[in-house]
């Protein structure tokens, strides 16, 4: 059989995210983002570190970019720092010219070297004073409002030069693990164990809510002042990792699978692409699941240029008997990663919640173009961690082949998604660059590309992964 290829014009490249890479968090302006006071609280991040520093890539962006070039990229998806763009955050507050010049010049500079930026407005770091002055997410008027008004700021200084944006990564992160779980910032949850405050069976509906509707008023303006002059896309990044049941001859295990896809993807997709929520979830929730007034729907349906796909591995699903708890998010269901049988999803890596399993990836990818009617895809995040790699000395740590292979695998299925299944496919961005800031898991766990030494100055060294994902696409696209 002839080998699965991809389309010529495919765009690939790398991720990374501006909490977890650029440091310099007082630099030229830049204000708290809730993640910086975040990580000021004892015991939220494992190794009790922040991105302060990071990998000082705002002050690096010329060796980013080199970097990016030596390796071949063709695009860089990276996100802004609201709160250096707008430091208080809000839509009265002022616009800080040193902190948007700076994306400015890094967009001029990626294109002068010939790589294609993709731009996510909202990756976690919300201006904290938003948090302190209303409540941030949880309130939805003021919310909308301030986000449209930074996009619009964006939207002025880079439409011009940005063909692809992305108004906010990952939702259900930002939901579950912000209200539900409490792990990342603001760290509400009803576990008082955690915070002393936050309510897990409202607070996730009630934030994902607001950032759909933020998300379809940045869209419109994006179409309405930007798009007819400068052309370009939007879209939104939903995070969806693929799901077997842990019994595959209970039928209850089988729905459970669906049911969770519509609770982990369906929640935001489906308002999107139908204009409201399933029915799965409005079942379970009833009325702590927020209606879409009229307004809202027509202004949140439709309102994706693509379908912007962050993707990392495969779980077993199995249904929970009884009344779901106050706070589940799952569709009462359980995620596993040993079936039945026995038998794993896939290996080990350094994050509990990363199982990797290709052939998911290119289940999910179908999943996904099924239900939405087909829509183009761009896969926005891809990658691994690899288990204990932090502590390897450097010489080992370069080596990285566990991760070379989850690349060599997963673009390979994703080739297999475009030829034989016929998914619309068009782009590519693994996660991550660099060895970055991992959240609630501090420098502990690595998903770069690229070592970065955080003891020796914050150089970077690329590891096997970074040359080889290339020759990967090398293979794989097709010439004209
Ligand atoms: C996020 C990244 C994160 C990665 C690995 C994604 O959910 O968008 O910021 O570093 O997963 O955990």
């Amino acid at each position: 059989m002839a080998k699965s290829q991809l389309p010529p014009d495919f765009l690939w490249g790398f991720a990374t995210a501006a909490y977890q890479i650029e440091g310099a968090v007082h630099e030229d302006g830049r204000a708290d983002s809730i993640w910086d006071t975040f990580c000021r609280q004892p015991g939220k991040i494992a190794d009790a570190s922040s991105g302060e520093v990071a990998c000082d890539s705002y002050r690096r962006t010329s060796q980013d970019i080199e970097l990016l070039k030596s390796i071949g990229a063709k695009a860089y998806r990276f996100s802004l720092s609201w709160s250096r763009i707008i430091p208080l955050g809000g839509r009265d507050d002022p616009v800080n010219e040193k902190g948007l010049q700076h994306y400015v010049h890094f967009v001029d500079d990626l294109r002068a070297a010939g790589i294609e930026p993709l731009v996510t407005l909202y990756h976690w770091d919300l201006p904290d004073n938003l948090e302190k002055r209303y409540g941030g997410l949880l309130n939805k008027d003021e919310f909308v409002q301030d986000f449209t008004h930074y996009a619009k700021v964006v939207f002025e200084a880079l439409a011009g030069q940005v063909k692809y944006f992305i108004t906010f990564n990952e939702p259900w992160c930002v939901a579950v693990h912000g209200y539900q779980k409490g792990i990342f910032a603001p760290g509400r949850t009803s576990d008082r164990s955690v915070n002393p405050e936050g309510d897990g069976s409202r607070e996730p509906w009630i934030v994902a809510h607001s950032m759909l509707v933020a998300h379809g008023h940045a869209v419109k303006l994006f179409r309405d002042e930007f798009k007819p002059k400068h052309g370009g896309r939007i879209a939104i990044t939903l995070n969806g990792d693929w799901g077997e049941p842990w019994d595959k001859n209970d039928p209850k295990d089988v729905a459970a699978v669906q049911r969770k896809q519509e609770f982990f993807i369906g929640w935001h997709g489906d308002p999107i692409y139908f204009g409201d929520y399933p029915a799965s979830m409005r079942e379970q929730l009833q009325d702590r699941l927020p209606e879409f007034t009229e307004e809202e729907r027509a202004i949140v349906k439709g309102s994706n240029d693509f379908y912007g796909m962050n993707h990392y591995c495969a779980d077993y699903v199995r249904h929970i008997e009884g009344v779901p708890a106050a706070d589940d998010v799952t569709g009462n269901t359980e995620l596993l990663k040993v079936n039945k049988e026995g038998e794993r999803i896939g290996p080990e890596t350094q994050s509990s919640w990363l199982t990797p399993n290709p052939l998911g990836f290119r289940k999910l990818l179908n999943w996904i173009s099924n239900r939405y009617d087909h829509p183009t895809i761009y896969v926005t995040e891809n990658g691994t961690s690899l288990k204990g790699e932090n502590d390897l000395p450097i010489d080992q740590l370069l080596e990285d082949d566990f991760r070379v292979q989850f690349f060599e695998d997963y673009i390979g299925a994703m080739a297999d998604a475009y030829t034989l299944d016929k998914i619309d496919v068009q782009g590519y961005m693994a996660w991550s660059l660099l060895d970055n800031f991992e959240w609630a898991e501090g420098y502990e766990t690595r998903f770069g590309v690229t070592y970065v030494d955080y003891e020796h100055g914050q150089t970077r060294h690329p590891k096997k992964s970074a040359r080889m994902i290339r020759h990967m696409f090398d293979s794989v696209i097709r010439k004209e």
